[in-house]
């Protein structure tokens, strides 16, 4: 999931975004797993969904891959078993691993991952074409992850944040990692690489944010840290701080609901189902 530098801790995200695996019902319901089926799991994070699949596929095998090593030393410790492994991966460069694209799986599966793994226009082509290498004949592709319009008003924050901070609007849009594609572009893009397209749809989802806390690692600018931290390196160290504060006050009223005083951002889920032609 990470860059070069590991953004990722599990407690980080634990009180930033410990929502994510639980809202993954629906991709799951997809993925439709067998007991006997064998899963490759991309951009699994710290492992709890690549566990709750393996839980299911009791005879068959599911194997995560991540390319955050805090992510993947956590994943091991907590719910390696006889049929979960995990493998530290960087998932734009699957040909490198052998076990993965090895035209055996029965289905490969990513939730909340593939927008980190695509942000590389180099790349994105070639993820798709690892994933088709990766499954037997048949085999089935079931994702989700951020769609067009994702979270965009914290999107805009950041990127206005930035700019009061001195970042020119070009250099703030280069440090984005993230890639979120309309419908029309999941599907050609999966035509394009060899899939039968079955099914791609676009969700709006308001995600509830975990509550602020004191120390700023929860709510809003916990998100923004632990989701932002690679746009947050457009400023020098001494100023990320004041650039969540103003992007989390630009939000304040616009997120904040009056009744409970809950903080909601607009998640868009874009899913897809698609088989190996
Ligand atoms: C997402 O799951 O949609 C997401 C998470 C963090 C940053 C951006 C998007």
């Amino acid at each position: 999931m990470a860059g070069k530098s590991d953004n990722w801790s599990t407690e980080a995200y634990a009180a930033a975004a410990s929502f994510v695996p639980k809202l993954a019902t629906k991709v799951v319901s997809y993925l439709a797993v067998g007991e006997n089926d064998h899963i490759l799991d991309i951009g699994c994070g710290d492992g709890p969904l690549t566990a709750q699949i393996a839980a299911s596929a009791s005879k068959g095998w599911v194997l995560g891959l991540d390319a955050s090593p805090n992510f993947i030393t956590t994943a091991k410790s907590k719910y390696t078993t006889g049929n979960c492994t995990f493998r530290l991966q960087d998932c734009t460069q699957m040909k490198s691993c052998a076990v993965a694209i090895n035209g055996k799986w029965d289905k490969v599966f990513s939730n909340a991952a593939l927008h980190w793994i695509l942000r590389n226009p180099d790349t994105r082509t070639d993820v798709f074409t690892d994933i088709h290498a990766a499954l037997k004949p048949n085999g089935l592709f079931v994702c989700e992850f951020g769609g067009k319009g994702n979270i965009a008003e914290v999107h805009a924050a950041i990127l206005s944040a930035l700019v009061q901070y001195g970042v020119s609007i070009d250099q703030a849009r280069e440090s984005c990692p993230w890639f979120f594609p309309s419908e029309k572009w999941l599907h050609d893009k999966l035509q394009e690489t060899g899939f039968e397209v079955e099914k791609v749809e676009l969700e709006n989802r308001p995600t509830k944010l975990t509550p602020k806390s004191a120390d700023g690692s929860a709510g809003l600018q916990g998100w923004i840290k632990l989701m932002g931290a690679e746009m947050l390196k457009a400023v020098d160290e001494g100023l990320r701080e004041q650039v969540v504060r103003s992007a989390s006050e630009i939000l304040e009223t616009i997120i904040t609901r009056e009744e409970d005083g809950s903080q909601w951002i607009g998640y868009v889920r874009i899913r897809a189902v698609a088989r190996k032609a």
